[in-house]
């Protein structure tokens, strides 16, 4: 079965074909990373207009990439929830025209199921990795398991096998939701741990913006943390009960323990504090704050195994599990490829086809709304 999945819910035009829920055909992704580092994040207005510009090329890409043509394609998947409303908009209108004009059925699929099951499919990048030249790590499957989900496969998991089992563990790390899942078996969702306030992906942007390093504030603060002593600076973890996370207080933890070493008041503009850091300082801190952020997230997933001993595996989703040294620390989890940890059109195909395996059916394009902020157990 091949799925045509259409993303659009931030700030990446993206589509893909899928085969069979796990093997990708092709993945086309367009980012608007370059126009939103120029002015420190997302502009929805703009973001909106940016899709619309460049939706129907990159569904086109995909079709071709794939050698498909609309009669090789079974089902068009679209996120139609959560994410910014002028972007759902462009990505489920495309959608919504395209499955009226080419007769397909239509599925709407959540944007952190699908960043879940992102680590269903095979990367592309093993996929065309030539023979010889493959890493001696474990080579691409036939079942359509994930190559390198394979080789951080859950040690609490006894028998081989290359996706992952249920029950399981699903932390979502993005730039708009930090949340634990229990997942009994396939689109069956049940949120067990929530951030009180910001999402540990936002939270690396607020901080990167303090040390003047470029949007987005992920990959920026990996970077700089490259050159860092995580040591140097002692950053509070909050105190939050249960499986639950808060991260607006570690984000102001950082801009006190900066303006303390810059030694200017709390009334200082923090925008200005970047010119009073040196390189190194950058660098100390990003490395300090990645260690934290990423030691929260390891801990709160320590207790959430604790609390559900029957969990057989644990997998990692969202842009943060890009993050090197969050695949490090929880070595015993499944991540996607780091190609696929950001958002993508693959990740919704394969979400659409094991929705579809669930019984899910097709929605009727005429009438297909979209959820700015609904919940994934909805
Ligand atoms: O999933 P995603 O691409 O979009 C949302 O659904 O929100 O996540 C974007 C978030 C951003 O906050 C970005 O800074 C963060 O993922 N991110 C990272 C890394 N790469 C992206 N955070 C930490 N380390 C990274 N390597
Ligand atoms: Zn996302």
């Amino acid at each position: 079965m091949k799925i045509l999945g259409i993303e659009t819910s931030c700030d990446e035009t993206a589509a893909s074909v899928v085969e069979d829920g796990v093997r990708i055909l092709s993945n086309v992704v367009v980012s608007q990373i370059d126009i939103f580092a120029e002015y420190g994040g997302v502009i929805p207005e703009v973001a909106a207009r940016s899709h619309l510009e460049v939706i129907l090329p990159v569904i086109d890409k995909a079709l071709s990439d794939a050698a498909c043509t609309w009669d090789d394609i079974d089902a068009i998947a679209v996120t139609h929830a959560p994410g910014l409303l002028g972007s759902l908009l462009i990505g489920t209108l495309t959608a919504r025209t395209l499955a009226i004009l080419h007769d397909k059925p239509l599925y709407a699929v959540h944007h952190l199921k699908s960043h879940i099951y992102a680590n269903w499919l095979n990367s592309r990048e093993s996929e065309l990795t030539p023979l010889g030249s493959r890493p001696s790590g474990p080579s691409p499957r036939a079942d359509g398991a994930n190559p390198r989900a394979a080789a951080l496969r859950n040690p609490l998991e006894e028998s081989i096998s290359g996706s992952p089992s249920f029950p399981l563990l699903a932390l979502v790390v993005s730039g708009g939701h930090t949340q634990i899942l229990y997942m009994r078996g396939h689109n069956q969702f049940e949120i067990i741990g929530t951030t009180h306030d910001d999402a540990v992906g936002e939270c690396f942007d607020k901080v990167a913006k303090i040390l003047g390093l470029p949007y987005p504030g992920g990959p920026s603060i990996a970077k700089a943390a490259l050159e860092g002593d995580d040591d140097r600076y002692s950053l509070p973890h909050p105190k939050v009960a249960g499986l639950d996370f808060s991260f607006s207080g570690l984000k102001t933890a950082v801009l006190r323990a900066v303006q303390k070493e810059v030694g200017v008041p709390i009334s200082y503009p923090s925008h200005l504090l970047k010119d009073l850091l040196s390189e190194q300082q950058v660098a100390d801190f990003a490395a300090a704050f990645q260690k934290t952020a990423v030691d929260i997230l390891c801990e709160k997933m320590k207790q959430a195994l604790i609390e559900h001993p029957d969990v057989k595996s644990v997998v990692a989703a969202g842009g943060v599990s890009a993050n090197q040294e969050l695949r490090r620390a929880l070595s015993e989890a499944y991540f996607p490829a780091p190609s696929l940890s950001g958002d993508n059109g693959a990740m919704v195909a394969a979400a659409c086809y094991f929705e579809i395996q669930s019984g899910v059916k097709p929605v009727n394009p005429y009438a297909l709304n979209i959820y700015p902020r609904i919940s994934i157990e909805n």
